[in-house]
């Protein structure tokens, strides 16, 4: 058990198809994460590499925390039910159709272990957070990957088309890891209707609560559709700042969710997880609150950016890809070396960096490495 859980946690930072660093997506059995792999830096790195909250869980959410160490030496018992039932009273949906995770991750795997396999396909795009396609080679699947369109989003006639005569999954991820942009909610509404019913939908909302001033976007929880094909993705570790505590959740029909169960792992989620989850959930601030010093984090960041005369992709979400001018992989080692993590290659934006936006002293020091790198190759 011990085992699997770190090998779990091990393939959790995968970079898909980065070659020169990590082996290919056929053989995610490797023996390190992104972080071990970045090894070398000398003690209390800054850690911009994994889109965490870096100002931690609310102070509702740490107190559950404390007031439950008392706990951990029982199994969760009502914890489970209790934040089930309040996660699917607000979205207003029915209890039967809420899992809750081990992180999201662990319903990502779910998803992945129950609508994939042998003979079935995993349609997904490229660049995107690749956990789901390393689970889906694990299972013997095929995979399709369609690269963005020139605005980042997801080519959904690219994916339709991918999926003609097959049986499996589609995964969106929106707003899209890395690029920490949207894939418009009509397209994806005309994408479900017209998508194969022999394929299922896994849409991840982990950066939802970031998404600002964006008409173009709305959540398939907030407004649902009257599709059972749909699992919609959900996590406590990026807005309420719980990544270490594990806590994620799908929300899917009954029949879907009821499907996806046998994957499920018995108590994977914790009783100071589920209590500290359920004080974030009932702690009306920790929304509004972390998405508006995430926006003004934003702010700050184009500014710098721009007075460097670097390029940004706009973001909505708490990371930001900065277009470095040089192989990522370079600016990756010359961050290490100045004791600051930032994110891993995403082929094949072999020139972007994804910077996680951390405290203002955070972002202080790394803006003051960036001046660091040799100016050589700049864009002009
Ligand atoms: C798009 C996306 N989905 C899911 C996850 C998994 O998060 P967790 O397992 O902590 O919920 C991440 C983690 O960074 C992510 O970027």
């Amino acid at each position: 058990m011990a085992i699997a859980r770190r090998q779990f946690f091990q393939q959790m930072f995968t970079g898909l198809g980065v070659a020169a660093t990590l082996p290919s997506i056929a053989s995610s059995a490797w023996p390190g994460n992104w972080r071990t792999l970045q090894a070398g830096s000398t003690g209390n790195p800054i850690l911009l590499d994994s889109n965490e909250n870096a100002y931690g869980p609310s102070p509702q959410a740490y107190a559950a925390l404390e007031g439950s160490a008392s706990a951990a030496n029982r199994y969760p018992k009502h914890e489970y039910e209790d934040l089930v039932e309040a996660i699917a009273a607000r979205h207003g949906v029915k209890p039967e159709q809420v899992t809750l995770g081990c992180g999201s991750s662990e319903n990502l795997r779910m998803a992945v272990g129950t609508f994939l396999g042998p003979g079935k396909t995993l349609i997904y795009a490229t660049p995107t957070f690749e956990f789901v396609a390393h689970r889906a080679a694990d299972t013997g699947a095929q995979l399709a990957a369609v690269p963005l369109t020139k605005d980042y989003a997801h080519d959904l006639d690219g994916m339709l088309a991918r999926a003609s005569g097959g049986v499996g999954l589609v995964y969106v991820c929106n707003p899209n890891n890395p690029t920490a942009t949207l894939t418009p909610r009509q397209d994806l509404e005309a994408f479900l209707e017209k998508l194969p019913a022999s394929y299922y939908v896994l849409m991840d909302e982990a950066y939802h609560h970031f998404v600002m001033d964006a008409p173009e976007y709305t959540s398939f929880l907030d407004r649902p559709v009257d599709n059972a094909r749909l699992i919609v993705t959900r996590t406590f570790s990026k807005i309420y700042g719980l990544a270490g505590a594990r806590i994620g959740y799908s929300v899917a029909a009954a029949e879907t969710t009821r499907s996806m169960a046998p994957q499920k792992m018995m108590f994977a989620v914790s009783v100071l997880g589920a209590r500290a989850a359920l004080a974030a959930w009932n702690d009306a601030d920790a929304v509004p609150k972390g998405a508006g010093r995430n926006a003004a984090d934003r702010r700050e960041f184009y500014k710098q950016a721009k007075s460097r005369s670097l390029e940004v992709i706009e973001s909505q979400t708490n990371f930001v890809m900065l277009q470095a001018g040089r192989p990522a992989q370079e600016v990756i080692e010359h961050f290490r070396a100045n004791n600051v993590m930032i994110g891993r290659p995403f082929p094949p934006m072999t020139d972007y960096v994804r910077i996680s936006l951390g405290t203002p002293t955070d972002m202080q020091e790394f803006w003051r490495v960036w001046d660091l790198l040799p100016a050589k190759n700049l864009p002009a």
